[in-house]
């Protein structure tokens, strides 16, 4: 029978980490949100509240249960308030070194029988799990964004991970509402290695001046039905995130051309254009 999981904990509180925190605590699971500075912390708690304003603005959660909900969650700085919880989501940076570092730590305070789950999309998990004791009770749970809406979480196995961790964790996904994929280790897992080729290239023929950003993204989505055209989609998910996601891809998957970052993504996130969260990518938000 699987494990229930009840306390959570998400290191890490930008885009990602906020918004898995919003999962699990509408789905009436407690969670420690940990960051680790003061200043982090107060971003990914204002992520937060104002995700759950708005639902209460249009009117899809109740002013109760958003307090409820917002109840559910602790915030902490440090990873000592992980202490008891049944699982740990990381949603750090995307940096190998970092979470490694991390994933050591978390070995340390952690209950030995505690779940240690990473949010990468394109790092190695395996490489990860080395870094602990555990690396039996490690595994990817891999959310998209916006992970309040979207549906879909890859769960990733090592070739050392438990099948009674990766039961736990796809019975917690159904919990959340979410269809589970389960899949083994490799660059992008299913949908980033499908998606960001064609990201890649959207990006590679505005640079080429071919076609403007907007007769892109419209031939998308009123051609191909999609919810957001391609360049909209990078601003959606970070140009930072998405620069290091095909850097990755690339270097892990063979060097494929397709994952070759086109330098105009560069050039942007250099310049500090990230897309929404900077105010300005592609496209420029209030
Ligand atoms: N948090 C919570 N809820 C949100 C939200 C957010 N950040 N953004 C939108 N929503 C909710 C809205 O409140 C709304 O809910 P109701 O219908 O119940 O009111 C619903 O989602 C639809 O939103 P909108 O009406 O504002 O706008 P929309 O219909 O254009 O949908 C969208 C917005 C959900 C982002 C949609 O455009 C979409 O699905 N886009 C594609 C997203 C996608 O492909 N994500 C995957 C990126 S790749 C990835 O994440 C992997 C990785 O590793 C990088």
């Amino acid at each position: 029978m699987a494990r229930e999981i009840n306390a959570v904990g998400v290191v890490g509180l930008g885009t990602m980490g906020a918004g898995i925190v919003e999962v699990f605590a509408r789905n009436g699971i407690a969670v420690v949100a940990v960051e680790v500075t003061d200043a982090a912390l107060e971003r990914g708690r204002g992520h937060l509240v104002g995700s759950t304003d708005r639902a209460v603005a249009k009117g899809r959660l109740a002013p109760a249960d958003r307090d409820a909900l917002l109840g559910r969650v602790g915030f902490a700085v440090g990873l000592d308030a992980l202490r008891d919880v049944d699982l740990v989501i990381e949603a750090v940076p995307e940096r190998l070194d970092l979470k490694r570092r991390l994933f050591a730590e978390l070995d340390r305070v952690c209950e030995p029988t505690a779940i240690l789950a990473t949010n990468t999309s394109s790092l190695s998990v395996t490489e990860i799990s080395v870094a602990t004791g555990r690396p039996d009770q490690v595994v990817g749970v891999h959310f998209f964004n916006p992970a309040p809406v979207m549906k879909l979480v890859e769960v990733v196995r090592t070739v050392v991970t438990a099948p009674e961790v990766v039961a736990d964790v796809e019975a917690l996904c159904a919990r959340l509402g979410k269809v589970g994929v389960t899949i083994g280790d490799r660059a992008g897992f299913i949908a980033n290695a499908l998606l960001f080729g064609y990201l890649n290239h959207a990006v590679t023929m505005y640079e080429a001046r071919y076609a403007s950003r907007e007769d892109i993204d419209a031939a998308m989505k009123l051609g191909c039905r999609l919810p957001m055209g391609p360049l909209a989609l990078l601003d959606l998910i970070g140009l930072d995130v998405a620069y290091e996601i095909l850097d990755t891809m690339y270097r892990r998957g063979g060097r494929d051309r397709r994952h070759a970052p086109a330098p105009l993504l560069r050039q942007m996130v250099t310049a500090g254009l990230l897309g929404r969260k900077s105010g300005r990518g592609f496209y420029t938000y209030d």
